[in-house]
C-alpha cells in the first residue's frame, strides 16, 4: 500500500526519487511531476577511472556501492525531503554496465519496496531525451532529438514523452567516444571529451583535414572509426614531439569533424522528418563547438533549438526523474523482478 501519512513535503506538487548508475556517475534526483528539479547530485567516478584511461566496469560498481547510500540522502536532504513523500522511485534499468546498473537499481527497488512506493524502471537514452521536458522551458514534441554521448550517438523522432522512434545510430564509436579516443590519441587523458573542447578553443580547426563520416548517402547511420583512423595515422606521422606541440590544432581540427559530421546528419533528419524543433543531448552536447554551430544551423534554417544546461546533457538522475514520469510505475511487489540489461530496448 502507498504511504498514506501526514505529508511532510513542503513543495506543492508530488515528486519521485530517481537514481542513475549505468556508467561512472553515481546520481541521485528528486523531481516535481511538473519536471522542476528539486535537487540533482551528481558524484563523478572519473578520478578513479583517469589512470586507466577509460572506465573499468568493475571499480565502478564497487564505487556506486560505496557512495549510492549517500548520493541518495544528500538528494532528498537538498529537496527537503524524505523518502516516505515520495510518490514513487525510478532507476535506470538499461542500457549500460551491468554491474553498475544493478548498484543503482537494487538500490531503487530496495527503497520503493521498503516505503512500499512504486517504481519505474527507465531506458538511459529515453532519459537522456526526457531532459528536454524538465523545467522552466520544457520543450514539447514533436521534436527532432539528437543524443551524443560516451556509449551511444542516435537521431531520434519524438512524438511523444515516453518514447521515441529511431531514425539512425552509430555504426561503430560513439561521438563521445570517438573523443575520448581521440583525446587519449593526443595525449590528453580521460575523460578527454572536455579536454578537446578546452584545448580547441585555443587551436585552428582547419589546420588538418579529418574525413567526416557517412556524410553522403540517405541512411541517417554515423560513423566515427574512419575519423579515429586518420587521428591515428595523422599522430604517427607527426610523431610524438610534433603532436605535441600541434596538440591544439589537433584537437580543434578533429572535434571540428565530429561536430560537423554530427551537423550533416541533424540537417538531413530535419529535411527528413520536416521537424522544425531540435533537441541536442548526451555528454557530447555540453561541448561548446557543437552548442555554437548547433545555434548557427538552427538560425540559419529557423529551427527552434533546445540543448538543457550542461549538467543536464552529461549523466544525471533528473533525466531519469524526468523520463519516470511519462511511464508506468509498477506496484510493490511485481517491480522486484526487473532486471538491468546492458543493452537499449529501443
Ligand atoms: O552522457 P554521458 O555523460 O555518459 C554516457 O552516457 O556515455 O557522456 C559522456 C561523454 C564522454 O565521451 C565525454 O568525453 C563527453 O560526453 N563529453 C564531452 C564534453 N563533456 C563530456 N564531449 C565534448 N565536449 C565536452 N565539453
Ligand atoms: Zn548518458
Amino acid at each position: 500500500m502507498a504511504h498514506r501519512g501526514p505529508r511532510t513535503l513542503s513543495v506543492p506538487t508530488q515528486a519521485l526519487l530517481a537514481i542513475e548508475t549505468s556508467c561512472d556517475d553515481t546520481c541521485a534526483a528528486v523531481v516535481t511531476s511538473g519536471g522542476e528539479i528539486l535537487s540533482n547530485v551528481i558524484s563523478s567516478q572519473s578520478r578513479f577511472h583517469e589512470r586507466y584511461g577509460g572506465v573499468v566496469p568493475e571499480i565502478a560498481s564497487r564505487h556506486h556501492l560505496e557512495l549510492v547510500n549517500a548520493v541518495v540522502e544528500e538528494a532528498l536532504e537538498e529537496a527537503g525531503t524524505a523518502l516516505r513523500d515520495m510518490s514513487a522511485v525510478a532507476a535506470t534499468s538499461r542500457p549500460g554496465l551491468i554491474g553498475a546498473l544493478l548498484v543503482g537499481l537494487s538500490t531503487a527497488k530496495a527503497l520503493a519496496a521498503a516505503a512500499r512506493l512504486p517504481f519505474a524502471a527507465i531506458d538511459h537514452l529515453h532519459g537522456h531525451v526526457a531532459a528536454n521536458f524538465l523545467g522552466p522551458a520544457p520543450l514539447e514534441p514533436p521534436f527532432l532529438c539528437l543524443i551524443a554521448s560516451g556509449g551511444h550517438t542516435l537521431l531520434a523522432d519524438v512524438q511523444r514523452h515516453d518514447g521515441y522512434e529511431l531514425l539512425g545510430s552509430t555504426r561503430d564509436d560513439a561521438a563521445g567516444e570517438a573523443l575520448d579516443k581521440g583525446a587519449r590519441l593526443m595525449g590528453l587523458g580521460y575523460p578527454g571529451g572536455a579536454a578537446i573542447d578546452r584545448l580547441a578553443r585555443e587551436g585552428d580547426p582547419e589546420a588538418f583535414e579529418f574525413p567526416l563520416g557517412m556524410r553522403r548517402g540517405d541512411s541517417l547511420d554515423f560513423s566515427f572509426s574512419g575519423l579515429k583512423t586518420a587521428l591515428v595515422y595523422k599522430v604517427r606521422e607527426l610523431g610524438a614531439e610534433q603532436t605535441l606541440a600541434r596538440r591544439t590544432d589537433l584537437a580543434a581540427s578533429y572535434e571540428r569533424a565530429v561536430v560537423e559530421s554530427l551537423l550533416v546528419k541533424i540537417g538531413q533528419a530535419l529535411e527528413r522528418t520536416g521537424h522544425r524543433r531540435l533537441a541536442i543531448g548526451g555528454g557530447v552536447a555540453a561541448n561548446s563547438l557543437l552548442r555554437h554551430r548547433a545555434a548557427e544551423e538552427c538560425a540559419r534554417r529557423g529551427i527552434e533549438l533546445k540543448i538543457p544546461p550542461p549538467v543536464l546533457c552529461t549523466d544525471n538522475a533528473a533525466m531519469i526523474g524526468s523520463a519516470a514520469r511519462f511511464v508506468p510505475h509498477v506496484a510493490y511487489p511485481a517491480f522486484l523482478a526487473f532486471d538491468a540489461f546492458a543493452r537499449s530496448a529501443a
